[in-house]
């Protein structure tokens, strides 16, 4: 490959059969993804409702792989213990979901989830500077640059996110903390577009139609993590 270093490949089970989640979960256990990316949506944050800890908690069972829950929902807060109760490995949340008077600041999220021994993700919409998190990038493990509108799956990588990718990285040199923290990108990666996000600095590769609307989503893993 001709990069210095191989990618996490994180499969999203948002893409995958939910009428047969043991089989899907399978091919990710069978390849090389470390990660296992489970999206969490409450119709609120986002125009979609997708699955709840009851169902990571049944899938903890059939995979050691590290769990990766998206949080994209309007009080992150609330369900911390209960992603974290169901096996959850690494948690993300979405910064603009803490911007109201309302809801807990981000550094409450953050302390409860490492607190906890998890990995703390920071998410970012496409269109929200990176520079809204910069304050908090002591304190956690992972960013997460979404790449379509969150939301839904199967949507088209919105190319202008290279360049934010490419600013993170740099930024994280500079400061002399790449190697603390991961940049996950989210959303569209396909195995024509997987390279030039890995250029532009990304580390985690989330991936979820491409991966399981293929004939072989072990081999479709493989070959983005290999090639
Ligand atoms: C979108 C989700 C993504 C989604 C990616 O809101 O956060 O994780 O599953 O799916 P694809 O790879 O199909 O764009
Ligand atoms: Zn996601």
């Amino acid at each position: 490959m001709p990069f210095d270093k191989k990618p996490i490949i994180a499969p999203s089970i948002l893409g995958a059969n939910f009428s047969n989640l043991e089989k899907e979960i399978n091919y990710c256990n069978d390849s090389e993804a470390q990660w296992i990316h489970l999206d969490i949506m409450d119709q609120q944050f986002v125009p979609n409702l997708s699955f709840g800890p009851a169902v990571v908690n049944s899938l903890r069972k059939h995979s050691d792989l590290f769990f990766d829950v998206h949080l994209m929902v309007s009080n992150p807060f609330d369900m911390l213990i209960p992603f974290i109760k169901a096996g959850a490995n690494g948690i993300s949340f979405h910064i603009e979901a803490t911007e109201s008077r309302f809801t807990f600041p981000p550094k409450i999220l953050i302390n409860t989830i490492k607190k906890n021994g998890l990995k703390c993700g920071l998410a970012l919409k496409p269109k929200t500077p990176f520079s809204l998190i910069k304050k908090y990038l002591e304190f956690i493990d992972y960013i997460v640059v979404m790449s379509v509108e969150p939301g839904f799956g199967g949507q088209v990588f919105i190319d202008s996110t290279l360049s934010k990718i490419a600013e993170i990285d740099k930024h994280l040199k500079e400061k002399n903390i790449r190697d603390k923290i991961l940049i996950q990108v989210d959303g569209g990666i396909k195995l024509t577009n997987y390279n030039k996000v890995i250029s532009a600095g990304g580390d985690i590769l989330v991936a979820g139609s491409e991966v399981f609307k293929s004939d072989n989503p072990s081999a479709t893993i493989n070959k983005m993590y290999n090639d």
